[in-house]
């Protein structure tokens, strides 16, 4: 299965020349820095999400001191619409452990698994894409073209990226990586994966490496990579009532999430529990309150399907219910505020204004 493929992945590189995706962060010198960062935005977000957004986070934070020097703040503020704060968090992190060793990332891909946030593929696309060294970056791309090439039938997922990883281990795959160039060759399978060997109606006519691919020679394209069985994650309904609570100058109450909990470091309304099928739910206190909102926000976060009420009151009757009482609380104009507000409550906040 291994053989000597340099012929077939010349092919590759030549359809590359032709089609290459001059996308903003593949620039003719990479900046680890930047790859650092588009990588992670790349996660779980698609390439038309973060073209728009990173020209701006660069004005804002051209290089790896001024992010590390930047407040946190900023950076959640700058990541607004890529989702997944965590990852901007553990980015943050990670900035500062380099600068404050130096400003050099760590050599190797085991080194710079320590950094935080930086797992193998991250690790891995800083080594190929971001030093052209011997690596291969596994994205869900890679995943989807190499095991139809190589007729890899492993149900997708970790068991997938380790068998697609342990070809690299392969004198022969290494060698044509090599002979390729790591960041052509990462960047070609890429981009050939998002244009031509796409997860459903893969372009196989057009592929330039069509003539070699194993799964095509026995018409496997389309149940390879093998489907994992979807584990069917049980919902769970939870109702939570969103306290309007306001001063004199129209601001809002709101309270900081804290370690441990849902929507670490951002802003809340006032929020408790009315109804939840999970006992146990320790996130918001429960409390009994009538004449709340008809109306409803739906939202979710993890496994839990959230119905949003609302309830404008009193600073006082709110104090009174004898809630959430060990918080710092802090008025904030919600729509002008550089504070990060949860997007939930954003959400609920942005309807009202809707109908206002
Ligand atoms: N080029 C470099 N890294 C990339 C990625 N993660 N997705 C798409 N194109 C890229």
């Amino acid at each position: 299965m291994l053989k000597n493929r340099v012929k077939e992945f010349e092919k590759l590189l030549s359809w590359s020349s032709e089609n290459y995706a001059h996308l903003p962060w593949r620039t003719e010198v990479r900046d680890l820095y930047r790859v650092l960062v588009s990588e992670v935005m790349l996660q779980q977000t698609t390439v038309a999400t973060v073209l728009p957004r990173y020209e701006s986070f660069f004005e804002q934070f051209p290089t790896l001191a001024d992010l590390a020097n930047a407040e946190e703040n900023d950076l959640a503020l700058a990541w607004k619409g890529l989702g997944y704060y965590r990852r901007a968090q553990n980015l943050y992190k990670a900035v500062n452990m380099i600068h404050q060793s130096g400003g050099e990332f760590p050599q190797g891909e085991e080194k710079l698994q320590q950094v935080p946030g930086v797992g193998p593929y991250t690790a891995a696309a800083l080594t190929a894409i971001g030093r052209n060294e011997l690596a291969l970056a596994v994205d869900g791309n890679l995943q989807r073209v190499l095991s139809r090439y190589f007729l890899i039938e492993v149900e997708q997922g970790p068991k997938l990226q380790k068998a697609v990883h342990s070809l690299i281990q392969n004198k022969s795959f290494a060698k044509t990586l090599e002979h390729c160039g790591p960041r052509k060759f990462n960047e070609a399978l890429m981009d050939l994966g998002r244009t031509i060997c796409k997860a459903r109606n893969p372009k196989c006519g057009e592929c330039p490496l069509a003539d070699s691919c194993e799964a095509l020679k026995v018409q496997k394209t389309d149940c390879i990579p093998v489907k994992t069985a979807k584990k069917k994650v049980a919902i769970s309904e939870l109702k939570l009532l969103r306290f309007l609570i306001k001063n004199k100058q129209g601001e809002l109450l709101f309270y900081k999430k804290r370690k441990g909990e849902w929507l670490k470091d951002q802003w809340e309304l006032p929020t408790a529990i009315i109804e939840s099928e999970d006992k146990d739910l320790k996130q918001y206190p429960f409390a009994e309150v009538a004449n709340y909102s008809s109306q409803q926000i739906t939202t979710a976060i993890t496994r839990y399907r959230i119905r949003n009420h609302w309830k404008a009151m009193d600073e006082l009757d709110f104090r009174d219910l004898g809630i959430l009482n060990d918080r710092d609380f802090t008025f904030l104009a919600w729509d002008k505020t550089q504070e990060h507000i949860s997007t939930a409550s954003e959400k609920v906040l942005n309807h009202l204004n809707e109908q206002a």
